[in-house]
């Protein structure tokens, strides 16, 4: 089927290639030249693992396009809108410009019985109005929102865990017929492999945008209650590692997204709960949501507690002290530094007068866009010389792995701040380091 994707981000972009890989003709359009001269040269324009293979693949089997000029979804018959919605400077709200945009481009190109499909996270409602605005065109419109997490985006598209699809209701609640149409349509282009055997939750509007950000908002909270529990075990000396392991044993609770350390960071989770905490005022529900507010709060004091450990360690000032701060990411696999942690805690220390020298595998080129003030070294290993303190705080496989005892001997103070508590502290302390994590005694 020719189907066309708007929006060749994070998302548009692994969801095009994907879907080219199923054997559907994609075309991928967006309004970044130098986005879409990569990938029509069949270059990721970002750091995704697996990306590159499958634009090779479909660019060579010809299935995949990508083109700057709307005008060339002509024919296609599913549209998928996949662009970003940031959240607005000085406001919690999500901007949804690039949203309205892309509707108002698709309009004078859809057919009857086209099916438009939302993958973009949008505050609810968002849908409905949408909806109302493509009807003059006799194109269905599908909410389909996307789970798909970075570092892992192509397996996350190729098997993810459930298919929702937000369909246009009746007064009754019903399913329109041309609901259904539509979702004959979504099913074929998603056809097995992959539709086999994964859940489908098939459900209205509201429902299918309130999924994403409910869900955004319970691995945020799950994030920040282990990080609250990490205060406490700071408290008492109790080890957060080990209580992480001990109630995520019982199934109810699980032990993934237990890890405690600096936090959440990312394209998503920060802006997606600000977005719904502020979507829950227009809609006169704030309460419902003020915990988002304590699940900010206490992601963004990890950071602040990070800076104080590392003041400790440099003897009660950083002003002059050399701080090392391996990671710039705001998550392994990846090349994302959105709200990362990592550099949010390198700032920190800046400001209080150390000399901070970031290493990066992969996010060193847009840290170094976005933060000039920062020092960079493209080598764990030159990062580290000289250090009064190291601090890990993006926990890459290769930092993971750090011998202290070649570390001790190239850095000026063996101080290890462990950021995403992923070292073993034994190790650490047996080899003369100082190892200090958040949680852990
Ligand atoms: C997230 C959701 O997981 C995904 O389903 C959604 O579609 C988009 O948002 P992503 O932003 O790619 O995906 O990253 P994720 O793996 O969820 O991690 C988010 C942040 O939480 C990272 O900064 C990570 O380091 C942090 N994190 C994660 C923790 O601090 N502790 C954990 O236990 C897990």
């Amino acid at each position: 089927m020719r189907i066309s994707v708007i929006g060749c981000g994070y998302l548009g972009a692994v969801h095009a290639a994907a879907m080219a890989s199923l054997g559907h003709e994609v075309v991928g359009i967006d309004v970044d030249q130098a986005k879409i001269d990569s990938l029509r040269a069949g270059r990721a324009p970002f750091y995704e693992p697996g990306l590159p293979e499958l634009l090779l693949e479909a660019g060579a089997s010809g299935g995949l396009t990508f083109g700057t000029d709307i005008a060339a979804v002509a024919g296609a018959r599913v549209h998928f809108v996949c662009v970003g919605t940031p959240q607005m400077k000085g406001e919690f709200r999500a901007d949804l410009s690039y949203v309205d945009a892309s509707i108002a481009a698709l309009v004078p190109h859809l057919q009857p019985g086209d099916v438009v499909v939302g993958k973009s996270t949008v505050p609810v409602g968002t849908a409905e109005r949408l909806a109302v605005e493509l009807e003059p065109t006799g194109a269905t419109l599908i909410w389909n929102p996307e789970f798909l997490r970075e570092g892992f985006a192509v397996e996350d598209t190729l098997h993810p865990d459930r298919f929702v699809y937000g369909l246009p209701t009746d007064d009754a609640g019903v399913v329109t017929p041309a609901g259904d149409a539509a979702r004959t349509l979504l099913d074929e282009v998603y056809a097995t492999p992959l539709a086999d055997d994964t859940p489908q939750v098939l459900t209205d509007y509201a429902t299918a945008q309130l999924v994403k950000v409910a869900a955004n908002s319970f691995l945020a909270t799950k994030i920040s209650f282990i990080n609250a529990m990490a205060e406490l075990c700071e408290a008492t000396g109790a080890d957060v590692t080990q209580l992480a392991d001990a109630i995520g044993y019982d199934v109810r609770i699980g032990r993934r997204f237990l890890n405690a350390g600096l936090g959440f960071g990312g394209g998503c989770l920060p802006k997606d709960i600000r977005a719904f905490m502020a979507r829950a005022g227009e809609l006169g529900v704030d309460q419902a949501l003020t915990f988002l507010r304590e699940v900010d709060s206490i992601n963004g004091r990890r950071r602040e507690r990070m800076v104080d450990l590392a003041r400790e360690v440099c003897g009660g000032s950083l002003v002059g002290k050399r701080v090392a701060v391996l990671g710039a990411t705001f998550k392994p696999n990846s090349d994302d530094i959105r709200d990362s942690p990592a550099l949010a805690v390198a700032l920190g220390l800046e400001k209080q007068g150390a000399h901070v020298v970031v290493t990066d595998p992969q996010g060193l080129e847009n840290a170094r866009q976005a933060w000039p003030e920062l020092h960079y070294a493209d080598d764990v290993l030159d990062a580290v010389r000289d250090a009064d303190a190291v601090l890990l705080g993006t926990e890459w496989s290769q930092y993971r792995e750090l011998e202290p005892d070649v570390l001790g001997g190239l850095v000026a103070g063996k101080h290890m701040l462990d950021g995403r508590n992923v070292l073993d502290p034994v190790q650490w302390r047996a080899a003369g380091w100082t190892y200090r994590a958040l949680g852990r005694p």
